[in-house]
């Protein structure tokens, strides 16, 4: 592209402020260099022997710009591959201190920086951002005790409720392995209809909320069950919460299946551009608590994440603001080296039993181990303000704490174990027999009948109902009877609207 189309191209995309154009208005430039900084006399032609001879081994300048382009790419994230990140800030509004001694959440008006990364679930990285899909809404916060990783959806619950399921439910996802085809809608249809317990998010999906209009106008969830400790040690049991203040916004099945063709980067651009311009995007975080006491008593599991905890018996109560107001400098460093971790909890919060809370703890970690690196922490976006430790040394180290013992106990004054963090650790009563006991059969039609009947109007039932329809018609009729079974659990006439919507010719065999 001739360099004034590419200026017409970044105008037009608001894309005017690219640095990387300035020498174009007659500012000095500077040497191109390898990789170790040594100037190069020539960027556009290779070593060689003579006009049409072999190129040489000793050009090291060709060598070094071809063996770095061959490792351009890392391993896509195994989920959430596709997503737009953003920095910002978190602001206090609201005194959480009677729940957590989270020093985030310390006084009133306290300011800490923020990363988000939004993401879709299922597809690739090239992925169109207008696919029906759950979409993934990261936090992280730099606070003064170290990174905390929010790493929550745009939806309040999730399709199953132990960890030991999610790599098969995410191969449903994807492709097919024989014939690499995604969606496939046997895949899809049968695990859903095998496994209830995702009936609740399922009609989430696909409701309006399964295709948002943009990443700022979405809220988004912790999902899982954490927990927070105060001052005295007192323990209770939280979820996260946080609305956007843009509203809701969603785009219907036809529009976004034009503009997954016509503007796959739909929803990243529109993130970009919001800030580029100094909309700034902003989000009310609140949390639900919970103490043990309601916890023993509740009628439903609260650490069964495929369900909500109820905000009649457990309100929204109100702690403060997410702002998002820059954009990243490179996209590479900032938001595909990002890397969340849920086991990144500070002194205050603290994980639940919640079954998938706990294989999430384990996940993140060693996935950032094999796609970023033993030292992922200390890249700059993903590094806390201070690290104070014992580790030294492998892959790619950037800090190396110069100076200071690499061995515990040391008497040169190395780090010791911190007091307020010891005396926030709760100490938990945990007593059973260890055994698998499958918990997906715990009333899975209670919460997912309220959603149809109490939360959606008529016309977003309609909309649930033709969604649901386009892809359960693709599936095979022993499936789709399954599936309809289960509908006919949450409500009687949710299952014959969509039976009725099924062509003819994969006309299910049950009578409803
Ligand atoms: C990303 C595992 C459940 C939200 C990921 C990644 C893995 C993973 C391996 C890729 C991380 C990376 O490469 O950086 C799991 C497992 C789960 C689980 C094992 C259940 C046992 C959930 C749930 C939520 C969620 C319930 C929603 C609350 C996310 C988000 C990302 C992500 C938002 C993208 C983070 C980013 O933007 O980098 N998950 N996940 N996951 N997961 Fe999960």
């Amino acid at each position: 592209v001739a360099a004034w189309q590419f200026r017409v191209f970044a105008r037009l995309k608001n894309w005017d402020h690219q640095p990387r154009l300035q020498g174009l208005w007659g500012k000095p430039r500077e040497s191109i260099t390898t990789s170790w900084g040594v100037p190069i006399p020539e960027k556009d032609a290779s070593l060689t022997v003579g006009y049409h001879g072999q190129v040489l081994f000793q050009d090291w300048v060709l060598i070094d710009e071809l063996a770095h382009f061959s490792r351009e790419r890392i391993p896509e994230r195994v989920v959430h591959a596709k997503g737009a990140g953003a920095f910002g800030y978190f602001e206090v509004t609201h005194d959480i201190t009677q729940y957590t001694a989270a020093r985030v959440f310390s006084e009133i008006g306290k300011k800490t920086p923020i990363a988000v990364r939004f993401s879709q679930v299922a597809g690739e990285m090239g992925y169109s951002d207008t696919v029906r899909d759950v979409r993934g809404f990261a936090v992280k916060f730099y606070t003064e005790d170290g990174i905390w990783d929010l790493v929550g959806n745009n939806l309040p619950t999730f399709f199953i409720k132990d960890s030991a399921l999610f790599p098969t439910f995410i191969h449903i996802l994807k492709r097919n392995p024989k014939t690499h085809i995604r969606p496939d809608y046997d895949m899809f249809w049968d695990f859903i209809s095998l496994r209830p317990e995702s009936t609740h998010t399922t009609l989430m999906m696909f409701s309006d909320r399964g295709i948002p209009d943009s990443y700022r106008h979405m809220h988004g969830y912790g999902v899982n069950t954490f927990a927070f400790v105060n001052s005295h040690g007192k323990f209770s049991y939280c979820k996260f919460h946080y609305l956007s203040n843009q509203g809701i916004a969603n785009l219907s099945s036809e529009e976004a299946q034009r503009i997954a063709g016509a503007d796959p980067e739909y929803l990243l651009r529109d993130l970009y551009n919001a800030i580029e311009t100094s909309e700034y995007p902003s989000w009310n975080l609140y949390v639900q608590i919970m103490t043990p006491e309601q916890a023993a008593k509740n009628p439903y599991d609260p650490f069964d994440d495929s369900k909500v905890w109820l905000h009649a018996d457990f309100p929204l109560i109100p702690v403060g603001r997410l702002v998002l107001n820059k954009n990243p400098k490179s996209y590479f460093a900032e938001v595909e080296q990002i890397g969340f971790d849920v086991a990144h909890l500070i002194p205050g919060i603290e994980p639940s039993p919640d079954r998938m809370l706990q294989g999430r703890l384990f996940n993140y970690g060693d996935t950032h181990r094999y796609r970023l690196g033993i030292n992922n922490t200390q890249l700059p976006v993903n590094s806390p303000f201070r690290v104070n430790n014992y580790q030294r040394d492998g892959r790619s180290t950037i800090q190396s704490q110069p100076g200071a013992p690499n061995y515990h106990p040391n008497s040169f004054k190395g780090p010791e174990n911190d007091r307020r963090a010891r005396a926030l650790t709760p100490v938990l009563p945990i007593q059973g027999d260890a055994q698998r006991i499958d918990n997906g059969n715990e009333d899975n039609f209670s919460q997912p009948r309220l959603l149809y009947q109490n939360v959606l109007k008529p016309d977003e039932q309609g909309r649930l109902i033709e969604n649901i329809i386009s892809w359960l018609k693709n599936a095979n009729s022993v499936i789709q009877d399954r599936a309809l079974l289960n509908f006919s659990k949450v409500d009687e006439d949710l299952a014959r609207r969509i039976r009725q919507g099924l062509p003819l010719g994969s006309q299910p065999h049950i009578d409803l």
